[in-house]
């Protein structure tokens, strides 16, 4: 990640705001990078469905898409323990957790499994099913032979969620089609990458690579701590991964503890405590823009949702 890092720095210094839009070169060497593109561990149909009916059904207090909505961009825009995030795209990302800390998609969800359904052993799980016959049934065309572990459960979840996949007009702007975007939205991105929001969003998913103290700049309170809660390390203060931004236009509140209620408010927060500056109302208004854009999707498996509407107008 760092030379990454370095690399943003330097071309987000060189990056000029002008109104065609920014240098295809810097789109490209900015935004084309997609962990998502990596090939995904081979998984068969029967392990998908065996995840999807993991994830819909009520294994604990809850069922994982009570919270994760397909009907809201896989989110509930609740704050429950910490800020639900969407997982549209989530399988997309190199660092998982609001904290970062979950090792992989499947150790997240192993994570989320103990959280809101209590399962930190196998023999739980074992006994949850014998009161889901249905469920169980589904184990052994997934895992012939195997009798059904954690390890498992999370492994087809992954795979399930591995297909709430987005793509959109952003994609084709990244992918070299100018045209995909509107000259007031490639203005936004231009914008976007001029005050500096690309050194911690960027790629195709414009974040969900890299973690970052809230409050690099202009220190921000907040109660949670972060991942100094889990490593006890002073540095780790208030240290956030930067989510990515795709769905951003429809996945509010904002940040962790979900304190801040619309895109503009959360972008001028970003532009004064993690880049010290304070964003004229145009440039504010440009990137808010650019972020609709990104969030004018279609999402694989899930239906498009009528609150997209709804959000566009909260923001004015
Ligand atoms: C009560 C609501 C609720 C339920 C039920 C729930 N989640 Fe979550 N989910 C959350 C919250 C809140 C977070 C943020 C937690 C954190 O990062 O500390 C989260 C985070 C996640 C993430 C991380 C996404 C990312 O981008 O890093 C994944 C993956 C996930 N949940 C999957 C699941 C699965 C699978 C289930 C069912 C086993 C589930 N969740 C059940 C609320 C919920
Ligand atoms: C130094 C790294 C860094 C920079 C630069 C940065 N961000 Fe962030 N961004 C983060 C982190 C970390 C979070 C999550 C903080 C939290 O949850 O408390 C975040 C969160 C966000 C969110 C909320 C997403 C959500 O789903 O809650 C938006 C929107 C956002 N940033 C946009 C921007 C914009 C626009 C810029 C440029 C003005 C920018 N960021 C610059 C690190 C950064």
């Amino acid at each position: 990640m760092r030379w990454l890092f370095g690399g943003l720095v330097a071309l987000a210094a060189m990056a000029a705001c002008h109104p065609a839009g920014p240098d295809r070169a810097h789109v490209e060497a900015l935004f084309s990078l997609d962990a998502g593109r990596r090939p995904a561990p081979a998984s068969s149909v029967a392990v998908a469905a065996l995840g999807g009916a993991l994830f819909a059904h009520r294994l604990g207090a809850a069922s994982c898409r009570e919270c994760h909505s397909p009907t809201s961009y896989g989110q509930d825009g609740l704050v429950h323990q910490r800020n639900t995030p969407t997982l549209v795209d989530a399988a997309r990302q190199s660092v998982f957790g609001w904290d970062g800390l979950a090792p992989s998609l499947a150790g997240m969800v192993q994570r989320e499994l103990a959280t809101h359904h209590g399962l930190v052993h196998d023999a739980s799980l074992q006994a949850v099913l014998q009161s889901h016959p249905d469920l169980q049934r589904l184990f052994e065309p997934a895992f012939p032979g195997q009798a059904p572990t954690l390890d498992l459960a999370a492994a087809a979840i992954s795979a399930h969620l591995a297909t709430w996949r987005s793509r959109g007009r952003w994609d084709r702007y990244v992918d070299g089609d100018d045209e995909a975007l509107t000259a007031a939205e490639r203005v936004g991105v231009a914008t976007f990458i001029e005050v500096g929001c690309a050194i911690c969003h960027g790629g195709r998913n414009l974040g969900g690579g890299s973690v970052h103290k809230l409050g690099l700049i202009e220190p921000y309170e907040s109660a949670d701590r972060g991942r100094e809660q889990v490593t006890g390390k002073a540095t780790d203060r208030h240290v956030w991964k930067a989510p990515s931004l795709r769905l951003a236009a429809h996945t509010g509140p904002y940040l962790h503890d979900g304190s801040v209620a619309t895109l503009a408010d959360v972008v001028r927060l970003m532009g004064r405590h993690e880049l010290g500056k304070h964003l004229a109302a145009s440039q504010v208004a440009a990137i808010v823009t650019m972020l609709r854009a990104v969030g004018d999707v279609d999402v694989d498996a899930l239906p498009r949702t009528a609150s997209l509407a709804m959000e566009h107008a909260r923001d004015h």
